[in-house]
């Protein structure tokens, strides 16, 4: 599958190489050629094609946005066109100030994101932990994988989405339309707050135990 990274920091870089190695054809949309980030990936990933915004982002399948959530709407706006009748993975949260919802619980960031692309099918996912979890997610005591929870309002979307999820080595948990988003960025500050300022391990994370 063609896949474009839109931000490549702690968040895409694993997960861009994580999927480069399954077999992906994986394009950063590098908007900063001469970035520390780009330069780390290239490090890690010779396999990466680096391409500008616009040209990674118009025959790609799936777009991922790993951007820090105030540089969104730049980072969407240059290549809006290009996004239409694409599936875009949010993997951004918006965080406010004292670890508050950075849009005062009033509407979701994910949300934000379908109203600026009303043709792009938006779904929420790799949000709900820290980035340690995305570069390694096996925990060897466990028979259970890590739960991932994903959400979007277009279900062809999420099926392609969950698919990653599960070669990604998680266990893909379908929360719902994308008003579910809210209630996954207020379980991410959940997060941040126990591992960041709490000191639970940053390799905690959610699982789904049925009966
Ligand atoms: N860190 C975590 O544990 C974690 C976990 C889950 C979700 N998230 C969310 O994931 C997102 C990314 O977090 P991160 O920790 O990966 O951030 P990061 O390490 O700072 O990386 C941010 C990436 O976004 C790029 N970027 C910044 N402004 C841009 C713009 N205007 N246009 C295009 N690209 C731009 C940066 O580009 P350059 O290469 O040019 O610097 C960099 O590649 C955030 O929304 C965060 O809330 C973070």
């Amino acid at each position: 599958m063609k896949i474009t990274f839109i931000g490549y920091g702690q968040v895409g870089l694993p997960l861009a190489d994580h999927l480069q190695r399954l077999g992906h054809e994986v394009r950063l949309a590098a908007s900063r050629p001469t970035s520390d980030n780009l330069q780390k990936a290239k490090a890690r990933n010779a396999q990466f094609n680096i391409l500008p915004p616009q040209q990674a982002v118009k025959d790609a399948e799936v777009i991922f946005l790993a951007t820090p959530f105030q540089a969104n709407e730049t980072a969407l706006q240059a290549v809006s066109e290009e996004l239409q009748g694409k599936i875009l993975v949010d993997c951004t949260n918006p965080v406010g100030p004292n670890l508050s919802h950075g849009l005062n619980s009033l509407q979701s960031g994910s949300e934000k994101i379908q109203t600026l692309l009303p043709a792009t099918q938006v779904v929420k996912a790799f949000t709900i932990y820290g980035f340690e979890n995305f570069e390694n997610n096996h925990y060897p005591n466990y028979t259970v994988k890590p739960a991932m929870m994903y959400c979007g309002r277009d279900d062809t979307a999420k099926s392609v989405v969950k698919t990653l999820i599960a070669e990604l080595g998680w266990e893909p948990l379908d929360v719902g339309g994308l008003e579910q988003a809210l209630h996954l960025e207020h379980l991410t500050l959940l997060w941040i707050r126990m591992v960041r300022v709490h000191g639970h391990s940053p390799n905690l994370v959610w699982a789904r135990l049925t009966r």
